[in-house]
């Protein structure tokens, strides 16, 4: 069967992980969506840069427009960035009919509108599970799981940079600076960093999650925003000395008039599970009013991570492209005789 071949744009943190989890689950993918799935084309700025991950076989240029607008790929997939050249990359995709996968959360909250209605246009699917809560598989949870349910509010930790300075500074007394200076080394923080300690990437990820739950159009201005910068030392001991964490959260109501959405460090009792969900470590909780209260928990940022959900989408894609209906269904996917039957 011939591979579904993969666009990539961006080959840093996010980028490589999925090279990685493609690379090192290829027969697991493979037997699950009936073909291959295949990086064949990649883009850096610098292509003298040493990466983590083997990029044998493929195609490295300079300029990703080369790949969305030109390639001879099945889909691209946007890790690059930011919001001007990456929404030129995947209009071009979508222009030509390429499906996209993005993490892009700044791009989708900002652009999204219209990224999703030239998609629809065209009829071709936007992959975006990973813009929320890095690994954690939110947007499938409330889209498809949650399908069923009036969603009333959600709430939860959607910044693993936020979490893990605030972590840090709680648990190590570590300074600010510091801490924030560590997620950047390990992947976690946005190419800039602002954007996570301001809590404007929160402000994104939530306005994603709010027009998916509620079914409103994205409307990034509609939230209040506000980041970790102003919690000193002396907050955090004062509230660990009265039994609390702070927490950076997101927050989603609906109102009578639409919704309320914000971002900002809140107090939690030390005793509630959200309190103790530390370090890179993202949870969404959920009000249905058929299921009830829900919550997801995960690594919210990171290579691997991340590209766990990137690969998903990639999944979802193989599986919408000239397969077969018992790839198109996951349910129906599911053949526990045939998966005894294959080699293990
Ligand atoms: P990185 O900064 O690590 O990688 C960005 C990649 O894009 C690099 O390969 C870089 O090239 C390339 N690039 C940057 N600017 C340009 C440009 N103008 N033209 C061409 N290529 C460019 O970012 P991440 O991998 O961390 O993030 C990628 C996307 O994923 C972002 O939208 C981010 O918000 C999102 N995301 C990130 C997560 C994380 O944990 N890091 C989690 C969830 C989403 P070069 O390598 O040569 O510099
Ligand atoms: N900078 C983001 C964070 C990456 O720290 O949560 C994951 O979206």
């Amino acid at each position: 069967v011939a591979p579904l071949r993969v666009g990539l744009l961006g080959l840093g943190t996010v980028g490589q992980g999925v090279i990685r989890v493609l690379q090192r689950n290829a027969d697991e993918i493979t037997r699950r969506v009936g073909r291959p799935v295949v990086v064949t084309h990649a883009s850096a700025r610098d292509t003298s840069k040493a990466r983590e991950v083997s990029l044998e076989g493929i195609t490295i240029l300079t300029d990703p427009m080369d790949i969305a607008a030109k390639a001879d790929v099945d889909v691209v997939v946007e890790l690059i960035g930011g919001t001007t050249y990456a929404r030129d990359l995947v209009l071009a995709a979508i222009a030509r009919g390429k499906p996209v996968v993005t993490a892009n959360k700044a791009l989708l909250a900002l652009e999204g509108n219209a990224v999703f209605s030239a998609a629809r246009e065209k009829g071709v699917l936007v992959g975006f599970e990973a813009a929320v809560a890095g690994g954690i598989p939110v947007i499938k949870a409330i889209r498809e799981g949650l399908a069923g349910n009036r969603i009333e509010a959600l709430a939860g930790i959607i910044n693993g940079t936020c979490n893990y300075i605030l972590t840090q500074m709680t648990e190590k007394g570590q300074a600010f600076a510091d801490a924030l200076a560590d997620a950047q080394r390990l992947g976690y923080a946005e190419a800039d960093p602002t954007f996570d300690v301001e809590g404007v990437d929160a402000a994104h990820k939530l306005t994603i999650l709010a027009s998916i739950a509620f079914g409103m159009p994205l409307n990034f201005d509609a939230v209040a925003v506000e980041g970790i910068t102003k919690v000193t030392p002396q907050d955090i001991k004062i509230a660990q000395a009265l039994g609390y964490r702070i927490k950076h959260l997101g927050i989603a109501k609906r109102t009578d008039s639409g919704a309320e959405l914000r971002v900002h460090a809140t107090l939690i009792p030390e005793d509630k599970l959200i309190a103790k969900v530390d370090g890179v470590l993202n949870t969404v909780l959920l009000q249905g009013d058929a299921v009830g209260q829900m919550g997801l928990y995960g690594r919210g940022a990171g290579g691997d991570a991340t590209a766990s959900a990137v690969v998903a989408d990639l999944v979802d894609v193989a599986r919408s492209i000239g397969a077969e209906a018992r790839h198109l269904v996951p349910a129906l996917a599911f053949q526990p005789d045939a998966v005894r039957a294959l080699p293990v």
